[in-house]
């Protein structure tokens, strides 16, 4: 299969049994926790645990873009102590992790409003981003300080800034114009889309690129996330009919 960065609005992508680009949602650590009388905090520990188990399945099943939505541009709304332990297992996570990475053949990219977070943590993403740049068994790209206006409203700014004729002429800005300036241009868009912990929205995560992607929710929470969870929606997956637009007649018939 060709893998390349393509727009679901523009062409119609290839699609396998097995989605390319999986977006997740971890949502329900805090819920985790308060089930068993645990700190919020102790959810996002255990949520880690999740990360490792889900990167691992993905990887062993030929996913070859897993986007995990760590921490949103709204997340800096909690209570400083839950933020302040987000910021610390994100620290912990580069420090230990890494290695484990580059066995796996995974690569690693983070992608946000990276300039909010301070020097150290800035460093060791980008200490981890040049030790797994080699690889692409799967590439693993965690969404910290992100927000789908954000990224559409960078991506906005640094087009005109290259090309300021675009301003006097708006006509001539298009998709493929803009495309390459977001900030996940090197991946296609997300084929199935997960989000756990029962909630039924978006909430500001890839909005752009979620055009066409399918969208699975389930009720488990993120700590309790594992293979067995990931099939399940792999099968839901499956079980899908991806029209991009078209009508069920025309994808029995080839064209
Ligand atoms: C949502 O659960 C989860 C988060 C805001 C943080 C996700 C972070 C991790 C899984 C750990 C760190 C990640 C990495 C990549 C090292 P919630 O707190 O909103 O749960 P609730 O809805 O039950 O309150």
């Amino acid at each position: 299969m060709k893998i390349f960065p393509s727009s679901t609005t523009q062409a119609i992508p290839e699609t396998g049994e097995v989605p390319v680009h999986v977006a997740i949602i971890m949502d329900g650590n805090g819920r985790w926790a308060k089930q068993r009388l645990m700190p919020r905090t102790a959810g996002h520990m255990r949520g880690v645990q999740a990360v490792r188990r889900t990167v691992e399945a993905c990887g062993q099943r030929g996913v070859r873009y897993l986007t995990l939505f760590a921490f949103s541009s709204e997340n800096w709304r909690r209570p400083q102590q839950e933020v302040s332990l987000l910021m610390r297992l994100f620290v912990q996570a580069l420090e230990k992790e890494v290695d484990k990475l580059v066995e796996q053949g995974v690569r690693l990219r983070v992608v946000g409003d990276l300039g909010a977070f301070d020097e150290h943590l800035r460093a060791l993403i980008h200490d981890a981003e040049r030790r797994t740049e080699h690889l692409s068994t799967l590439t693993l790209t965690i969404a910290a300080n992100y927000g789908g206006r954000w990224d559409i409203l960078q991506a906005t700014r640094r087009l005109l800034a290259a090309r300021p004729e675009l301003a006097e002429r708006p006509d001539a800005l298009d998709e493929s114009a803009l495309a390459p300036y977001l900030s996940m241009a090197y991946a296609p868009e997300p084929d199935l889309f997960i989000r756990t912990g029962g909630e039924q929205r978006i909430s500001n995560f890839m909005i752009w690129q979620l055009a066409y992607t399918e969208l699975y929710f389930t009720r488990t929470y993120w700590p309790d996330f594992n293979a067995a969870a990931l099939d399940e929606a792999f099968e839901w997956y499956r079980g899908r009919e991806r029209r991009f637009g078209r009508t069920s007649e025309q994808l029995r018939v080839p064209q």
